[in-house]
């Protein structure tokens, strides 16, 4: 049975991760629980066999067989608690970003591989069954030459998610934003199945420099946006490959896909509202039929790949695809590499936004 550890017990940790966990309970525990709040800790633990709460760092770093930790921090913490786990010589889940800089995610990454530790870093968009067809299918050539992408992920912020148990003020400091918390699900999807893109360009601005909490706990408090609102990213992918992402809190609603792939002979669209379903389904249109469908749209209830674990949400695979590599059923697929990618691009768009320019990436995966 592995041992796990969490590492924060906020609102991610019980809404997915946990849950996430006990999808593979047949393979895997908690064993241990850290939180600088004794009662999150406990109340974490109390849903654990045996599970030992702990309000110290080092000591529950120390615990006893524990093998992989979940960091769950909030999004400041995560370097220096990442590092804190690698230093105990203990495999790694961290939630996104993996750092604050590329700088400081390409070190931790360069000390995990010396060390032999597994090293993932959220979203956990490719590890999904739904995502994992996809890139079948394109590897296939279902949909022929890939020619554009395109994503969105929009809606206010987490200010109006009023069962959200955290503090939403984060999400709209310079530290966070949009893209950071969000935008990060399709980026991943569109270079994990176009690959490494090489060069970046965007828009992007503070277009409601204020919102009002909607949430019940802190209704009426009004939270300063500092970070970005809209973001309007481009990416090139070299060989006239191109996508582009509308990463926003200023957008009510949209009826959009989360994410389209176009390719010279086919195309497969997300819907926005099935996009935390880890095995949901993507219609598929083919221009002519053939052995993936037939000519038109194929539109799924479901996806067709079996699911990986029924009912998986798309969070809580990260959780069982953790799993899955330290007992060696999978080979990593959040890589610290894709996920230092990612931030790369996100630093390098806010620095096209700045400057007008679009700027070469240096990162790969
Ligand atoms: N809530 C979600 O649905 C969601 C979804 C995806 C990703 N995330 C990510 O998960 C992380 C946590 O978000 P959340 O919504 O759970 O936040 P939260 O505010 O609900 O919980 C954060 C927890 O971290 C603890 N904490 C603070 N500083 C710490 C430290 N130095 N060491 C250990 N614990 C510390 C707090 O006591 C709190 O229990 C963020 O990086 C966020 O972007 C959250």
């Amino acid at each position: 049975m592995i041992q796990l550890g969490i590492i924060a017990c906020g609102d991610v940790a019980f809404r997915t991760y946990i849950p996430g966990i006990q999808n593979v309970r047949d393979r895997a525990t908690v064993a241990a629980t850290f939180d600088p709040l004794a009662e999150r800790a406990e109340r974490a633990a109390a849903m654990f066999e045996g599970a030992v709460a702990y309000t110290s760092l080092e000591a529950f770093l120390a615990h006893p067989g524990l093998q992989g930790v979940l960091n769950l921090t909030p999004a400041n913490f995560h370097t220096l608690v990442s590092q804190a786990v690698l230093d105990a010589g203990l495999h790694l889940l961290s939630e996104k970003p993996i750092a604050s800089t590329v700088e400081e995610g390409q070190a931790l990454a360069r000390q995990a591989a010396k060390d032999g530790l597994i090293f993932l870093c959220a979203p956990a968009t490719m590890a999904t069954g739904r995502f994992q067809w996809l890139k079948s299918l394109i590897d296939k050539g279902a949909f022929g030459q890939l020619t554009v992408a395109t994503g969105q992920m929009v809606n206010m912020g987490p200010a109006g998610w009023k069962d959200y148990t955290g503090d939403p003020r984060v999400f709209y400091s310079a530290a966070v934003g949009p893209v950071l918390d969000t935008g990060v699900y399709v980026l991943h999807g569109i270079t994990g199945l176009l690959g490494p893109a090489r060069r970046v360009q965007a828009f992007a601005g503070i277009a409601l420099p204020e919102r009002i909490s909607t949430i019940p706990r802190i209704e009426g408090e009004r939270i300063s946006v500092e970070s970005p609102d809209v973001n309007m990213i481009h990416l090139d992918f070299g060989d006239n490959r191109f996508a582009q992402i509308l990463s926003s809190f200023a957008v009510p609603a949209s009826n959009g896909p989360s994410t389209e792939i176009h390719g010279s002979l086919g195309s497969a669209s997300i819907l926005d509202s099935t996009w935390y379903d880890a095995n949901g389904p993507a219609d598929l249109f083919f221009r002519s039929d053939n052995e993936y469908g037939q000519a038109g749209w194929n539109r799924q209830e479901r996806s067709p790949a079996p699911p990986v674990v029924d009912g998986e949400h798309l969070i809580g695979a990260g959780a069982r695809h953790f799993v899955d590599c330290i007992d060696g059923t999978s080979a990593p697929i959040m890589t610290a590499d894709h996920a230092i990618h990612i931030l790369e691009i996100i630093h390098q768009a806010q620095e096209s936004a700045r400057t007008g320019k679009a700027i070469d990436l240096t990162t790969t995966f």
